[in-house]
């Protein structure tokens, strides 16, 4: 059984002092959600100091994106070993970093694999532009991310990733992908590449998130949907609606952990 998991990625949104005032607000209720799975993904200022409001929560902490080297000449960057004592999850191949900052499957692929040697679980981002979309191409592209980021990969690997399947188009947008379309492309195109290249076992044991305006109107609605295990939230995650979004995921689909 696949635990219901929503994660907040914050992006580049509230300063340290911001993020523990806003985790210190949000922390009881949270935790008092015991069927489904919560992550806060604040900026890397934060990080240490929001893991230490949530210490001894069932609240998880994660990075927004990491380097794959261990340590080195590269400016501005950060390695897992750096976030490890403060997370336990990490954002990988987010839209943005592809648009705004030219990572590649191959970037992807190796952030995935130092990530999980290091103990991390990576949410891996995949989703197709509003062009592929039109052209009837977002099969094939989503598939295709799918497989190089995870290439080289065992299936005992695969099974500890989170995949979030974020359309680009919905992403900031309000325009949410339907249900239909969002659960066709997890079921058909992700868990079939899944499938494809490790088997069903786990294509039907990986967690896959939709990403893209998602909030607390339509979560239940994504919740219900049977190949979709929960939400990786923007907007909405930088508010109370987030708690309100994890309630609603255990409500409809809780599991006891
Ligand atoms: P959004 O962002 O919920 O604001 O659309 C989702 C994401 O980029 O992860």
């Amino acid at each position: 059984m696949r635990r219901p998991i929503i994660a907040g990625n914050w992006k580049m949104n509230k300063s340290a002092a911001e993020a523990v005032d806003f985790v210190r607000d949000i922390r009881r209720d949270l935790n008092a959600i015991t069927l489904a799975d919560s992550v806060v993904c604040p900026p890397f200022i934060a990080l240490q100091s929001v893991s230490e409001v949530l210490q001894a929560t069932r609240i998880g902490v994660g990075a927004q994106n990491m380097h794959f080297a261990e340590a080195g000449a590269y400016t501005g960057e950060i390695s897992t070993s750096m976030l490890k004592p403060y997370c336990q999850y990490v954002i990988l191949g987010h839209s943005e970093r592809r648009a705004y900052f030219a990572e590649t499957n191959e970037d992807v692929n190796k952030k995935v694999k130092v990530a999980l040697q290091s103990g991390l679980t990576p949410i891996v981002c995949v989703g197709e532009s509003l062009e592929q979309n039109k052209a009837g191409l977002t099969h094939s592209f989503v598939s295709e991310q799918v497989q190089a980021a995870l290439a080289g990969l065992s299936a005992d690997d695969v099974n500890g990733c989170i995949i979030a399947y974020e359309p680009i188009w919905a992403i900031g947008t309000g325009l949410s992908a339907s249900v239909e379309e969002a659960g066709r492309i997890i079921g058909l195109t992700v868990r079939g590449a899944l499938s494809t290249a490790f088997g069903e076992d786990t294509a039907q044991t990986v967690r896959v998130q939709y990403g893209g305006s998602a909030n607390p109107e339509n979560i239940g609605d994504y919740m219900r949907h049977p190949d979709i295990d929960g939400a990786l939230v923007g907007g909405a995650s930088l508010k109370r609606d987030f708690v309100e979004m994890v309630r609603i995921a255990a409500e409809v689909k809780g599991i006891p952990a």
